[in-house]
């Protein structure tokens, strides 16, 4: 009897060990910049590779490290490719160069769906509700309002045919920047990874800590990329991502710019999370051949040294498993010899920029980008501007100006239609060595419907960041992993030429015309005010009782008179108010007056007595 079931257990535990042959391998990294003034740049990445084909249905059967929930929406809606970022904050590009992966304040997202997909549109809106429910977030409100098909700005990260690569057709981009980012949306985005926050670098999660810091953003990407370098094979490919800026001088008691773990993120390291085939911490310890202005305890495990383009990098790198190892902590900190030099402003990365809006009052108005270049080449860039319906944009007032020169550029234009798409608005050209070029044009504020003001109306309207996309020739500023990987290590073997780098600039508030909502509110409460007056003494009337009054009645009013001067009166004039009383009920009145006089020279009267 025991042993067939011996037996079955062995194979179950065989088929568990041997049988499943788990192609996926997961690794953790922390990477940690500082920059100027004080501020730490951290970025978490995880990157869960997995031996599979994403276009193959069976892929999606059976599942190890790689997220079920994930897993079935990719499936379902025959995703290729997927980006999603929540940020909250504005990343400054002049101040703390270019991020890992860049994200505009709010929500955005871009799918590349499969080539099997037959209604794109329709299947995006799904998509966006499903993503929307697993991460807790309103991307259910990316509708075709807000929804572009960008055609030169995007091209799939991973792998893809030329054909489809060429044409964005398969593609869908939205944003929203009013999105709040908060504490709902990183829970369920930890719980797609394999050790939750249970072990290895997520225990370093604080979202207090994150929520109180000046910049931080979630992000998710999956995309297929090469098993390997021969690329013979494809592998499924998903990485998350969660930066955050810290202001460590103004969160310090000290008002030192020293940092560690401990100062950042509330905690200590004290575990790798057991199934990650890397866990490590890497620290960017200078972009070039200057002196480290902070000393870095514990020693790292290693230095690495990158050349890339024209840059030298390093890196102080610290295998986490080996530091943690026997119930030990690491707190990897940085502590300044000299605090003199933090407050200067440092050389800005190449390419940077700023938009706002131009324009007073509230019927027409404009929108300039500035894009500074420091390059000392020409330098080609892609712009995207996506506007809402609303803002009529004047396509004859679009100018790109270097200096008061006109810039020839290339365009792709959509207009927008009323209450079903946006304007979308992308420009080719090229920026002039070390100079400032100027993009405008200007728009008149449509009126909307009622109905279609948010509840508070008075707020203004968001319009999502414009998106400037270049391919670099210098990796000055940049941090982000080579293409074939998202794994930061790759870096160090890195060897290619050129850095692409997408710059989101600041999301814009308009203020549109709006109606006095408060004057529904005003008429409501004065008609209120007015019928419940009238109301009140209609009632009283219709429901009083007129009894005809007795003599007593008047008695009582004189006991009322008597009681009410009674109180008043002196001790002396106690006689006069008895005899009062006993007085003929006629004069009453005179009687009181005399009261009355009597109480105001009362002193005299008592001299008198
Ligand atoms: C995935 O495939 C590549 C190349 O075939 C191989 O080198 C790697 O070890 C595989 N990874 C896993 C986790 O099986
Ligand atoms: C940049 O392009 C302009 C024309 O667009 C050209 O006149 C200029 O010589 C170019 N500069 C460099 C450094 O290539
Ligand atoms: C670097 O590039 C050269 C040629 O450009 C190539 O031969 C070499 O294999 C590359 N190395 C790596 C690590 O990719
Ligand atoms: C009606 O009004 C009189 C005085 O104005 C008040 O004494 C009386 O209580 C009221 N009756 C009702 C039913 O409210």
């Amino acid at each position: 009897m025991a042993a067939p079931m011996l037996r079955c257990l062995l194979f179950f535990l065989g088929m568990f060990f041997f049988g499943t042959n788990a192609s996926d391998e997961f690794s953790e990294e922390l990477f940690i910049k500082p920059l100027q003034k004080g501020y730490v740049y951290s970025h978490f990445q995880f990157t869960t590779k997995w031996n599979a084909s994403i276009h193959h249905q069976e892929t999606f059967q059976h599942y190890h490290l790689f997220p079920k929930a994930l897993g079935e929406v990719l499936l379902h809606y025959d995703v290729q490719e997927l980006h999603l970022s929540q940020t909250q904050g504005l990343w400054h590009h002049r101040q703390w160069g270019y991020p890992i992966h860049d994200a505009p304040p709010g929500a955005e997202l871009w799918v590349w769906f499969k080539p099997s997909v037959k209604d794109i549109d329709k299947t995006w809106t799904d998509l966006a509700n499903a993503v929307s429910g697993l991460f807790c977030s309103s991307l259910n409100f990316l509708d075709s309002k807000n929804t572009v098909t960008p055609r030169w700005s995007f091209r799939p990260q991973g792998l893809a045919h030329q054909g489809y690569a060429y044409r964005s057709y398969f593609m869908r981009y939205g944003t929203l920047p009013r999105e709040i980012v908060c504490t709902e949306n990183l829970t369920p985005w930890r719980k797609l990874l394999p050790c939750d926050s249970n072990a290895g670098l997520s225990t370093l999660f604080n979202a207090f800590h994150f929520h109180d810091a000046n910049y931080h953003s979630l992000g998710l990407h999956v995309r297929p990329i090469c098993a390997d370098s021969a690329c013979m094979e494809e592998a499924i490919e998903l990485s998350q991502s969660l930066s955050v800026v810290t202001d460590v001088v103004s969160t310090s008691n000290t008002g030192a710019p020293h940092w560690s773990l401990k100062s950042l993120f509330g905690n200590h390291l004290v575990s790798a999370c057991p199934i990650a085939s890397k866990s490590v911490i890497m620290v960017q310890t200078a972009n070039s051949q200057e002196p480290l202005p902070y000393r870095l305890t514990p020693e790292p495990t290693s230095v690495e040294e990158v050349i890339r383009g024209d840059q030298k990098h390093s890196f102080a790198v610290y295998q986490v498993p080996s530091f943690t190892h026997s119930g030990r902590v690491l707190n990897v900190a940085g502590t300044y010899n000299d605090v003199s030099g933090l407050q200067e402003d440092g050389t800005p990365p190449p390419i940077h920029a700023h938009r706002y809006i131009t324009g007073y009052g509230l019927s027409d108005g404009g929108i300039s980008c500035l894009i500074h270049s420091s390059l000392p080449v020409n330098q080609s860039i892609i712009y995207l501007d996506i506007l809402p319906w609303f803002t009529r944009v004047y396509f004859s007032s679009l100018e790109v100006s270097n200096n008061g020169h006109k810039v020839p550029f290339k365009v792709h234009y959509v207009p927008a239609k009323d209450r079903s798409r946006p304007h979308h608005l992308e420009l080719s050209f090229m920026l002039w060595p070390h100079s400032t070029t100027r993009v405008s044009f200007t728009f008149t504020r449509a009126f909307l419907k009622w109905t279609e003001y948010p509840p508070d109306a008075n707020h203004g309207f968001y319009i999502s960041s414009a998106v400037i996309t270049a391919l670099l020739p210098s990796s000055f500023g940049y941090t982000s992993p080579p293409q074939e990987s998202s794994q930061l290590s790759s870096i160090f073997s890195e060897n290619s030429t050129s850095y692409l780098i997408r710059i989101h600039t600041e999301s814009l508030l308009v203020s549109l015309p709006t109606p006095d909502f408060s004057m529904p509110y005003n008429v409501i409460c004065l008609a209120c005010t007015v019928l419940a007056i009238a109301f009140g003494s209609m009632h009283n009337l219709t429901t009083r009782r007129f009894i005809k009054e007795e003599a007593k009645a008047k008695r009582g009013l004189l006991t009322k008179v008597k009681s009410f001067f009674t109180r008043q009166k002196d001790a002396t004039l106690s006689e006069q108010a008895d005899a009062a009383e006993s007085a003929d009920q006629n004069d009453i009145k005179e009687k009181s007056k005399e009261k009355l006089e009597a109480s105001n020279d009362k002193p005299k009267e008592g001299d008198q007595s």
